[in-house]
């Protein structure tokens, strides 16, 4: 485990997709505050332009960007090392929320979560992982899982699945790149409830979907911990060197030894 001292970032850059609100906005926030380069991707426009004002002051480059194309993805690491150089802290966080039960999911709301959730990461990795490769400099790759990669979940399977995925594309990244002796951190950020909009943004499909939707919002806003908690929290993992960094450790233990006795005790899904 190799720990990290945050003053080293000042002067570095930092690259925070899904920075327009949220986990990511929290996070571009700490970057700017440790005296980072900030590049705020994201869809939302008008979003990246809010941030980007409240950092006034920091050096900040916002794009608008699609994580679910490559292209996009190419032109964002692109525009970032013509403009700051090399990336030093890589945030794959954009993502989204649909709930429902599967058979009841629309193909369409489906695909896109797992575009968002899933390929997105992947692009990031692909377009920003060579670019490090080449400037052979220290570089740490976050990607932003959930507690619900740990566990499973009626109504938001989508979710949970995309989760998981996130997950395992980011534990092979690691050994990927430990196999080629890169200089390059992988964690994975697994947060627990965070009080955000991203239910009252997700799409619903059929009553246990709208239920699920209706019942997360509450509980993030009743439950969950500020963004800048959450931030705060990756950021505490980066400095002591984490690959699993939590919001909630404790509870997250919790579901981590729920899961690892589910399956070495052959228990089914309840
Ligand atoms: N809020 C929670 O309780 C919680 C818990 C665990 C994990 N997460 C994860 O944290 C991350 C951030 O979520 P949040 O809660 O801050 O939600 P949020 O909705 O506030 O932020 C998500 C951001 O991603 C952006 N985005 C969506 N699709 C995009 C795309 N195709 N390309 C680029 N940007 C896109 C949105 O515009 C938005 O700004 C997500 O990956 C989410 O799954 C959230």
């Amino acid at each position: 485990m190799t720990t990290l001292d945050l003053r080293d970032l000042a002067g570095t850059t930092a690259v925070v997709t899904g920075a327009a609100s949220g986990i990511g906005a929290a996070v571009a926030r700490r970057a700017a505050d440790l005296g980072m380069r900030v590049v705020l991707a994201d869809l939302d426009a008008e979003g990246l332009e809010r941030v980007a004002a409240e950092l006034a002051g920091a050096d900040v480059l916002t794009v608008r960007c699609d994580v679910t194309d490559p292209a996009d993805v190419d032109r964002l690491a692109a525009a970032t090392a013509d403009r700051f150089g090399p990336v030093r802290l890589l945030v794959n966080n954009a993502g989204i929320e649909r709930t429902g039960r599967l058979w009841e999911l629309d193909p369409d709301r489906f695909e896109r979560l797992l575009a968002v959730n899933v390929s997105g990461v992947f692009h990031g990795i692909r377009s920003f992982v060579p670019r490090m490769l080449a400037d052979g400099g220290e570089a740490i790759i976050v990607n932003t899982a959930s507690v619900g990669a740990v566990t499973t979940m009626p109504a938001q399977a989508a979710y949970v699945a995309s989760k998981h995925a996130a997950l395992a594309l980011t534990e092979c990244l690691a050994v990927e790149l430990a196999e080629v002796d890169a200089p390059i951190r992988v964690a994975a950020f697994l947060p627990g409830p965070v009080h955000t909009d991203i239910y009252a943004k997700a799409e619903a499909s059929g009553d246990a979907g709208d239920a699920l939707r209706a019942r997360m919002r509450d509980y993030l806003r009743d439950r969950g911990v500020t963004p800048a908690a959450a931030a705060d929290a990756l950021f505490d993992g980066l400095a002591s060197g984490e690959f699993w960094i939590f919001t909630d450790r404790e509870r997250a233990d919790e579901l981590l030894k729920a899961r690892a006795d589910k399956l070495t005790g052959h228990l089914p899904p309840v």
